[in-house]
């Protein structure tokens, strides 16, 4: 039987367009409903036929014929406004008017609503699998490197000397909420709108919790006109999804940066060579990852344009929100997919970071800690070093000792930071009128002065020494394993859906 035979058409050529047709249309990225679509399709026919709506031999008629369109594909689809349209034409071209009746109690508008947010799950989860590579990738990091010291910086200036361990571990916490807000996101899409109609319900008694479970949500979206008008779901995902991204820039800007010093050694598979200067290896990957911040930003803001003002309930503006979010859903789950193996081949030259770390006095704080530790008022410590910092930044270059105090109490104390501990005897002196050595242990000053002992100090939950960060290592095992929990419990869900639609499609064939 054809649709074209007995004179079936989906809908009558009136408002199709003309020199606006392809304007209106959005076939253009609805391939990537297509399988959606099938899938809200056949759920929709097995509940008319469960509802008695529909007969089951109807029924079976249409599955088989949306069996059909399926093994033809996305290309073989007639032309249409939208893919909606374009697979009810395929189906009534294939058996006639009975095809018709698969639109019956819908609207396309809680056809794509649904299609949406069934397309949108997978999305998400392919984003959380690839920001969970990366939180993986850093906490190996964090393992292999708990002990390389290396420079922290506020300011972009040298402050305080941390590991490469603590630094990696400082993105996988961002990167962990970043997960959270992904998952929410998914939870709140995980809704279904079908049954919805076009705002209003319908006068069939349509089983709504039936093809919600059909399609492995978790519910329903209750009010009709809500379930057909909201794409405050696609907002979330993208606001999740520029997070990611917004994250990710910043990781890649500090590596970028490292590259830069020296710091940080990537992978070859990860850089790329100039086409005039032979001897360049440049970390364009990562200017790549930090770039689709702004494309991530740029579909947040133009999906929230779309959506701003928007009047209840459908409007055709809403077409063009949708493929902000999948732009976005791939530009970033790529992003975070790159960043992930850069990081994961990512070489870390201890020595170079270590002689780095010591630079511009950013043990100053440690030393200013210990001193106040000895008893002294925080204040007159900060006064004391921030002086000596002054004096060796003057002396730097020269080596200049201020000389009467080279053999006054900390003359018996050597090693790589004695001129600094010189320095900050001489300081006490200027502001306290005595030594260092009647004020503190110069012993223990000296410990302080050195990069990595001075870091094996910062034990305080959550800081950079190596035990404080092998401590917050169970926790983010235990949080990446929790979250790869989480993404397989609603990978199964959905795939166990998948079968039961199957299974029910099956018995009407
Ligand atoms: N292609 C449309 C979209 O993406 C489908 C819904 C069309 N509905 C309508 N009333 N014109 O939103």
């Amino acid at each position: 039987m054809s649709g074209e035979g007995d004179g079936t058409v989906v809908r009558r050529d009136r408002f199709s367009g003309g020199p606006a047709r392809s304007f209106l249309s959005s076939m253009g990225a609805d391939h990537r409903i297509f399988a959606a679509d099938l899938a809200v399709d056949r759920a929709h026919v097995v509940m008319l036929a469960e509802q008695e709506i529909i007969d089951d031999g109807e029924a079976a008629t249409i599955l088989s014929a949306l069996d059909d369109v399926e093994e033809a594909g996305f290309d073989a689809l007639p032309d249409g406004e939208d893919v909606h349209e374009a697979i009810e034409t395929a189906v009534v071209e294939r058996v006639g008017r009975v095809g018709g009746k698969m639109h019956t109690a819908r609207s396309r508008n809680d056809e794509v609503a649904t299609c949406i947010r069934c397309r949108l799950r997978e999305d998400l989860l392919a984003a959380v699998d690839a920001v969970l590579a990366l939180r993986g990738a850093l906490a190996e990091v964090a393992e292999a490197e708990a002990e390389t010291v290396m420079p922290g910086y506020t300011h972009l200036q040298p402050a305080q000397p941390t590991t490469v361990a603590h630094w990696a571990l400082s993105y996988e916490g961002t990167l962990a909420r970043d997960t959270g807000r992904l998952l929410d996101a998914f939870d709140r899409a995980n809704e279904s709108p079908l049954g919805a109609a076009a705002f209003a319900g319908t006068t069939f008694d349509v089983d709504r919790e039936r093809t919600a479970d059909l399609l492995g949500f978790d519910g329903v979206v209750a009010n009709s006109m809500d379930a057909s008008a909201s794409r405050d779901f696609l907002l979330e995902a993208v606001a999740a999804l520029s997070s990611v991204a917004v994250t990710c820039s910043g990781l890649a800007e500090d590596v970028v940066l490292f590259a830069n010093r020296g710091f940080v050694e990537l992978d070859d598979d990860y850089s790329s060579t100039s086409s005039i200067m032979p001897q360049k290896k440049n970390p364009d990957t990562l200017e790549l990852v930090r770039a689709t911040a702004g494309d991530a930003v740029g579909a947040y803001t133009s999906l929230a344009t779309t959506l701003k003002g928007l009047p209840r309930a459908y409007n055709r503006d809403l077409q063009r929100a949708t493929p902000h979010a999948w732009q976005a859903a791939d530009d970033v789950t790529d992003a975070a997919e790159v960043a992930a193996g850069a990081v994961a081949t990512a070489e870390w030259p201890a020595e170079e970071l270590a002689a780095a770390a010591g630079e511009g006095f950013s043990t100053a704080t440690g030393v200013a800690d210990a001193l106040a530790a000895a008893g002294m008022p925080f204040r007159t410590a900060h006064e004391i070093v921030a002086l000596a910092a002054e004096q060796s930044e003057a002396a730097d270059g020269s080596n200049a000792l201020p000389e009467s105090h080279v053999d006054d109490g900390v003359s018996g104390v050597s090693g790589e930071h004695s001129a600094d501990l010189v320095a900050v005897d001489a300081a006490a002196r200027e502001v306290t009128g005595e030594p260092l050595s009647a004020l503190a242990d110069p012993e223990v000053v000296a410990a302080a002065l050195d990069p990595a002992t001075n870091v094996a100090q910062r034990d305080s939950a959550g800081g950079p020494a190596p035990d404080a960060v092998r401590a917050a290592l169970d926790d983010v095992r235990a949080s990446l394993a929790a979250d790869e929990r989480a993404i397989a419990d609603r990978e199964a869900a959905l795939a166990a859906a998948v079968d039961d639609l199957a299974a029910e499609v099956a018995s009407y064939e």
